[in-house]
């Protein structure tokens, strides 16, 4: 069995938070949802490397993770590791407008697979050269929008797409709170509205929340968490496919991420928080009698959760490993990946073009658009 030999660039809590250490008596240890907890699940990978620019990260990590990866070294420049630690996979968690740099250079290092935070960029020429340097190197890229491994998701999905309920229409999409910044959280719930429309957005049409109503229509943040130089926002997208999607993205209501799927015959409802999905199906009218829609009941249930073995980063993290592997024997891999750089690109697009809207005017900005 290949073991991999992994690294991690950026080691706050999301890369490398510390193990959960008291295990329950009958459960065992919970697994951390973090990107070296991940690693740790995943008997053929031993991580090499790890890199942040502050020295303190680097000792947190040792102390955190050196009993289980005693061959592990720490950097503060990232170049200096893809070049001694000779890694087939790299986790970038660096902030958002420090991606692209470190994706390339560990492409032209000879690294194979890439998991990289969300969103892929802060500007679509940096996605581009993501994507290009993935593609001439023969790089597995996958971007860390952790809602696609949540099963919850992809049941609602396979719901839709098996025709049930009818073609879907329209998505409403809701995040509040705080958190409510387009790129530091808004950026999932623009994602998760792209994997329900399976489509590319025709044109898009925003209003940012009064507080950055006179933002600039490209992201001016700093690639962190700062809610001051983020904006939380309105949109209306409409995708190629006919699909309409209201994202309410806005920091002044009560915290939650939540869609709203509304299909020809019915609707699915989706809470992130409780991991609920209810399902409204109109019974079929009886027969000769009245209007199909006006006189149907309607039939709700909600969907049952299956069991999982693996759940967000360490499925992802396999999803990358396993992808590798298949490219390695020469093997198309068993299914496509559930979130590619493609996918992260369209997802920016989004966010972007929700800027450009909004500086322009409130305008309807109309796709492909180019970085402003
Ligand atoms: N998927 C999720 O749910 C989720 C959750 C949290 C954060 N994230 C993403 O993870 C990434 C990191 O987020 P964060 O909140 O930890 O950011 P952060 O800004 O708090 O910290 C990132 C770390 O990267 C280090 N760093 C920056 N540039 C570097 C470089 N060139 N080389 C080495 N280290 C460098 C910093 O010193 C810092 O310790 C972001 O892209 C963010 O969007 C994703």
């Amino acid at each position: 069995m290949k073991i991999h030999r992994a690294g991690i660039v950026g080691l706050t809590g999301i890369a490398a938070g510390a193990p959960p250490s008291i295990p329950d008596p009958v459960f065992g240890h919970a697994h951390g949802d973090n990107h070296a907890s991940g690693y740790a699940q995943i008997p053929n990978v031993t991580v090499v490397g790890a890199c942040d620019l502050v020295l303190e990260r680097n000792a947190e990590f040792l102390q955190n993770w050196g009993h289980r990866w005693p061959e592990a070294r720490t950097y503060t420049d990232f170049r200096m590791m893809l070049a001694e630690a000779h890694l087939d996979i790299l986790s970038v968690v660096t902030p958002d407008h420090r991606h692209a740099d470190i994706v390339v250079a560990a492409c032209e290092a000879g690294v194979k697979g890439i998991y990289c935070e969300k969103p892929i960029a802060t500007t679509l020429a940096d996605a581009d050269r993501i994507l290009a340097a993935c593609r001439a190197h023969g790089v597995v890229l996958s971007i860390d929008h952790t809602r696609r491994w949540r099963q919850i998701w992809h049941q609602a999905r396979v719901l839709i797409r098996s025709g049930a309920l009818g073609p879907l229409r329209r998505i409403v999409a809701t995040l509040a709170g705080p958190r409510a910044m387009l790129f530091r959280n808004a950026t999932h719930l623009v994602d998760t509205v792209n994997f329900f429309a399976e489509s590319d957005p025709a044109w898009v049409m925003s209003d940012l929340d009064d507080t950055h109503s006179n933002y600039p229509p490209r992201y001016a943040g700093d690639g962190g968490r700062d809610p001051a130089t983020d904006p939380g926002a309105s949109a209306y997208v409409r995708y190629e496919n006919g699909v309409r999607a209201f994202i309410c993205a806005n920091k002044d209501g009560l915290a939650r991420f939540e869609l709203r799927l509304d299909c020809e015959h019915g609707r699915i409802s989706v809470d992130d928080s409780s991991g609920a999905a209810e399902v409204t199906q109109l019974a079929r009218p009886a027969p000769g009698g009245g209007d199909a829609q006006g006189d149907a009941r309607p039939v709700k249930w909600l969907l049952p959760t299956a069991p999982v073995a693996t759940g967000g980063l360490e499925a992802g993290l396999r999803e990358v490993i396993s992808h590798v592997e298949a490219t390695a024997r020469g093997e198309s891999p068993a299914s496509p990946l559930v979130s590619t750089g493609e996918d992260g690109r369209r997802t920016l697009s989004i966010l972007l073009g929700i800027l450009q809207s909004n500086h322009r005017g409130n305008v309807k900005v109309t796709y492909p658009i180019a970085d402003m």
